[in-house]
């Protein structure tokens, strides 16, 4: 069973101009915002924005092999990209969703959070990416607002 909403990933062809709304339509400050890491196993950059009750994450194409690459050129100004859930067990989730049906596209592997993740077909929920993570301990990794 899915836990809290930990984020909402946005995939953008620059997340340094991708963080400026944020601060200057939205009023969050500099310091409301992650700085920019590679995480070139996975082929992506990243930061998040800091909310009160969740994160957006932002995530830009790393390498010509980039997973959100072609997501990225389809939409050029950025666009929703997924939604992530917490689950307390990875691989129960895992297993929980293969015997539903779903298809799940990934092996547990460790996302931005330093938490191990799986995603699941959009075709299984609407047309919508879904991202299950494995709950962070508190304090744990990227400092959460
Ligand atoms: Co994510």
């Amino acid at each position: 069973m899915i836990g809290r909403l930990n984020h909402i990933g946005i995939a953008v062809p620059s997340i340094e101009a991708a963080k400026r709304p944020y601060i200057d339509l939205y009023g969050l400050k500099a310091s409301d915002i992650t700085e920019t890491r590679d995480m070139p196993e996975q082929g992506v950059r990243f930061a998040f924005v800091n909310l009160p009750n969740s994160q957006i994450e932002l995530i830009e194409p790393l390498g010509e092999n980039s997973p959100i690459r072609r997501f990225v050129e389809k939409n050029p100004q950025g666009g929703q990209h997924h939604v992530c859930f917490e689950v307390a067990d990875i691989y129960a989730a895992r297993d929980a969703m293969k015997a539903k049906g779903a298809t799940v596209l990934n092996e547990p592997r460790i996302g931005a959070h330093g938490t191990p993740i799986i995603f699941i077909h959009p075709k299984d929920s609407s047309g919508v990416l879904i991202e299950l993570m494995e709950t962070p301990p508190k304090n744990h990794g990227i400092a959460h607002a």
